[in-house]
């Protein structure tokens, strides 16, 4: 199939991440299809879609008529069983192995056999959910960068198992969808992660040691290097479990130290400063 055959694309997971690839993928005109746990967490994730069309539409980014039509093309479900007609399905639920893997193989049984999964995943090996399916050649990663409606970049990951072709298929997807395409490994980090983590580590031991305070830390990155965020408010952003969580698995596959989260990260967790999400991190937020 071509990327511009796709009528209809699943989503699954419509967290932070998993809304944005809805919306992403309603705006480029196709029908969207996603499904979450409970019912309460569908009315969350499609009012999720609607504050930031919204907040498109506030900056001019989006015509009304066109936020309303992409709105009218998104449906949420509890039932994996919806996602039978999808001719593509993207995973974002949370980075936990087992419980992509359980999805993976539900993708499997429930969807045609040519139908390409792609996993939003930043951490997981992508051959790990390939190998739980029948049509290993056709999965591959496909990695969103928060958040995904404003964030111009796609890695796709080729696992040891995907084709030439799902690759092709998954670069021409991010065109459709407007993004920039990148191609890397299936390791630990990609791309933008192998280089971010080191980066947010020092920039948290810093902040830790008192080298800075944390506002100057942040400003001088943003004026020095003309960053969007400094490292600890983007910290915040990301939260700091997540962060913690992917530099575990970095750690994990290259036990290179700079990739071992600082202790102040992991007592953060433990405090439950998450940063944005939890009202607290290096920052305090209103909620
Ligand atoms: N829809 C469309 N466009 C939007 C939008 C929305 N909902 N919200 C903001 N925008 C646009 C704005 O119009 C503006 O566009 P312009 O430059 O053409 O005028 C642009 O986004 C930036 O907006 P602002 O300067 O007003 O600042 P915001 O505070 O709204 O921007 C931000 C927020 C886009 C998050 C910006 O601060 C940023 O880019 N931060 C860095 C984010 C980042 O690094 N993300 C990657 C995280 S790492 C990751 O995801 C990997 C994971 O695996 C850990």
């Amino acid at each position: 199939m071509n990327p511009g055959d796709v009528r209809t694309a699943g989503v699954v997971g419509c967290g932070i991440m998993g809304s944005g690839i809805v919306e992403v993928c309603a705006k480029a005109g196709m029908r969207v299809v996603f499904v979450e746990a409970t019912d309460q967490l569908v009315s969350r994730g499609q009012g999720a879609v609607e504050r930031s069309m919204a907040k498109a539409v506030e900056r001019g980014k989006l015509a009304e008529s066109s936020r309303d039509e992409a709105l009218g093309r998104i449906t949420g479900s509890t039932s994996f069983e919806d996602l039978a007609e999808a001719d593509l399905v993207i995973e974002a639920v949370t980075e936990d192995p087992g419980a992509k893997r359980d999805v993976f193989h539900k993708l499997d049984e429930l969807t045609r056999s040519e139908v390409i999964l792609a996993s939003n995943t930043s951490s997981i090996p992508i051959v790990e959910l390939a190998s739980v399916t029948k049509r290993p050649d056709k999965v591959v990663g496909m990695h969103f960068f928060n958040p995904p409606p404003v964030m111009p970049l796609l890695e796709v990951v080729r696992a040891l198992t995907t084709s030439d072709e799902t690759v092709e298929f998954a670069r021409g997807m991010g065109d459709r969808l407007g993004k920039t395409t990148v191609l890397s490994r299936d390791r630990a980090g990609f791309i933008v992660n192998y280089l971010l983590v080191p980066y947010l580590n020092f920039a948290a031991q810093m902040y830790e040691e008192g080298f800075a305070s944390a506002e100057d830390i942040d400003t001088a990155i943003k004026l020095g290097l003309s960053h969007p965020m400094g490292p600890l408010t983007l910290l915040d952003f990301i939260g700091i479990d997540t962060a913690v969580h992917v530099a575990e698995v970095l750690y994990e596959e290259f036990k290179e130290p700079l990739f071992a989260p600082p202790a102040i990260l992991k007592r953060m967790v433990s405090a439950g400063w998450l940063g944005r999400k939890s009202g607290r991190g290096f920052y305090e937020y209103d909620r």
